[in-house]
């Protein structure tokens, strides 16, 4: 097998959820880091920054302009930067990746004063129980190899009434959508970044992920599952992302 064939079968095991997928995950956007920014808004022709806006007005974060907030897999942090440039907010955002590179990427875009960029798993966040007053994650929560386990460790850092806020991509329903998003995820995507990358694997495993994500009534299930109330979901341009909305008890 050659090196290529064999990135390609981890591209396609660790987006199934196999091999380690952890170490898959981080090595891959720890490459990837200094072109990632400029790929996701070519990529998604920019869309991608509305969506985050988007997702970040289901924060609510205006009920407590001064409190604590967690940008889950934050990467370049581009959502925490978003959060601590708001007009009002007054508060600290931890930024947490477990590739560092990616923060390092994105440590220019604000304050260290506002914007905490901690290098740390998702499955063992540095925060104290209670400790936030909202989380949100853009992205990311498709790419951790155990989302239960994630579920369960955003809910301990939580305060009691704080949401998380889910954005990631999603398949859409329409047949005629779905084909050409197809189209553009699994030949499109793949060519393009990894022309700019230099890693088209790491791009491959993108729209195989997406695949291998629960659907959004089956996410809003987990959630639920995993002690989040008022769970509730809508789909962004076709169905091609979905925002998740949830709150701690
Ligand atoms: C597609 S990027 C999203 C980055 C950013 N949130 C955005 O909106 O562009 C996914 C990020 O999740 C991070 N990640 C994946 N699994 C993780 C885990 N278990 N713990 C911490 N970060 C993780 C990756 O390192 C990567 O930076």
């Amino acid at each position: 097998m050659s090196a290529l064939e064999t990135e390609s079968e981890l591209a396609k095991s660790a987006a199934a959820g196999g091999i380690d997928k952890q170490r898959y995950v981080r090595r891959i956007f720890s490459e990837i880091a200094p072109r990632y920014d400029l790929l996701n808004h070519m990529l998604s022709l920019n869309v991608d920054r509305a969506w985050r806006r988007r997702a970040l007005q289901e924060l609510a974060w205006q009920h407590h302009p001064d409190g604590l907030y967690l940008d889950l897999c934050a990467g370049t942090l581009d959502v925490a930067a978003l959060l601590a440039r708001q007009s009002g907010f007054d508060g600290q955002v931890v930024g947490a990746d477990f590739a560092e590179p990616m923060l390092r990427a994105g440590q220019a875009k604000a304050s260290r004063q506002v914007v905490l960029p901690v290098a740390a798993d998702a499955l063992d966040l540095p925060l104290s129980t209670g400790a936030a007053r909202g989380a949100i994650v853009a992205f990311g929560l498709r790419n951790v190899a155990d989302l239960d386990g994630a579920l369960d460790e955003v809910m301990r850092v939580l305060m009691s009434g704080a949401r998380l806020v889910i954005l990631d991509f999603s398949t859409p329903r329409l047949a005629m959508v779905r084909a050409l998003y197809e189209v553009y995820f699994h030949h499109v995507v793949p060519a393009i970044g990894g022309a700019v990358s230099g890693q088209s694997t790491a791009y491959r495993y993108l729209p195989r992920s997406v695949g291998h994500f629960p659907a959004p009534p089956e996410l809003a299930r987990r959630m639920e599952g995993a002690g989040f109330r008022r769970v509730r979901w809508y789909p962004l341009t076709l169905g091609i992302a979905t925002v998740h909305v949830g709150e701690r008890p």
